[in-house]
């Protein structure tokens, strides 16, 4: 397939993000730059991210991220090949002004446009950094994201499981909170835990032993919130206990999910087991399922931090897959808050 090179951009949650990025399928790609700026400080105040001012910072900074984005990859507007944007789902405010500001560039380049979905981004984004074949078994753990998919090409999933009320991530910021600690939480009680004893209290494993590849967090979240009014309680102990039980469960439901994926791909040797999303950022989780893996002959893939975490360079080579295939999207592709893969 021929390489293309594609300017892409993110802006469904609270980061402003702008990369230009070349390659062909299967990867590894290129990354000729890819800026981030982060919006924590703004919303930090508040605890979480604020929707309002999220979509009102991606209007002031996104104009100069792409602008920074092409001079650091060298390359003018007229060269880039095509211009992708998460088009959802998302922040629906946010989402628009990214995808607007892609249809501009687009119109005034003569440059054709791809309306990225933000979770297939995240999906791809081993093959962005490693190459990573079809079909593979992805855990998509963010702030807004927890599930099991059997991904076979661009456009094609199999849904194994979902969360059936909170995000791993969320469950992470939820505790965090309760804590006293700092938005975002994840990798606070990640640091925290680290010194802590992760037998102290006895948290639930929710949906351990469930048919299906479900999850579930609420159950775990209150149940930290009933212990921190009940007692005094130490705060690296609960951090490690928590992070305990989300290991537990994430392991046991990546299991369930690993043998749906057999049944349906039974002829992979070894496939990939890919982790993305924010959350793969945490090294306990990455540790077990690391070993998880082994033990059921898949071999981990997990993007580098840069590429787990929201980021333009995956959007960029969403494009690129794409346009690969001559998917390319009208200019008046919507804007949207809910789609799912399947
Ligand atoms: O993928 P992401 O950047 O944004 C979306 O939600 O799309 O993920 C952010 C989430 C937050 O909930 C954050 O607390 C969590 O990922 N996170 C972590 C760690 N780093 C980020 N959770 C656990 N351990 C970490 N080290
Ligand atoms: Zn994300």
């Amino acid at each position: 397939m021929r390489a293309w090179t594609v300017l892409g951009i993110e802006t469904s949650c609270d980061e402003t993000a702008a990369a230009v990025v070349r390659g062909a399928p299967p990867g590894p790609g290129e990354i000729l730059s890819d800026i981030i700026f982060s919006q924590l400080e703004e919303h930090r105040p508040y605890g979480g991210v604020v929707p309002e001012i999220a979509a009102r910072a991606h209007v002031e900074m996104l104009d100069g991220i792409v602008e920074r984005a092409l001079k650091e990859a060298g390359c003018a507007l007229s060269q880039v090949d095509a211009v992708a944007a998460t088009a959802g789902p998302g922040l629906i405010g946010g989402v628009m002004v990214g995808l607007v500001t892609a249809k501009a560039l687009a119109l005034a380049a003569a440059k054709p446009l791809i309306a990225v979905n933000h979770l297939e981004a995240h999906a791809f984004s081993a093959r962005l950094s490693e190459g990573v074949t079809f079909p593979f078994l992805l855990l998509l753990v963010s702030g807004g994201h927890c599930q099991l998919l059997g991904v076979e090409g661009v456009g094609r999933f199999k849904l194994y499981g979902t969360t059936i009320d909170d995000a791993a991530g969320e469950a992470f910021d939820k505790t965090a909170k309760l804590l006293g600690l700092a938005y975002p939480g994840g990798p606070r009680i990640e640091e925290l835990a680290k010194t802590g004893n992760a037998r102290r209290y006895d948290l639930p494993r929710p949906m351990r032993g469930r048919q299906g590849a479900d999850f579930s967090f609420s159950g775990l979240k209150t149940a930290v919130r009933q212990l921190t009014l009940e007692e005094e309680v130490n705060a690296a102990d609960l951090a490690a206990s928590f992070q305990l039980a989300v290991v537990e469960s994430l392991i046991d439901r990546a299991r369930a999910g690993m043998a749906m994926f057999r049944r349906d791909f039974p002829r992979e040797a070894s496939p990939a087991f890919v982790m993305a999303g924010g959350v793969a950022s945490n090294g306990a989780i990455r540790t077990a399922l690391a070993a998880l893996a082994a033990e059921e002959g898949f071999t981990l893939k997990v993007p580098p931090i840069r590429l787990c975490t929201d980021n333009a360079a995956m959007v960029a080579w969403v494009g690129i897959e794409r346009a690969g295939l001559g998917l390319f999207d009208p200019l008046d592709a919507p804007a949207r808050a809910r789609w799912p893969l399947t």
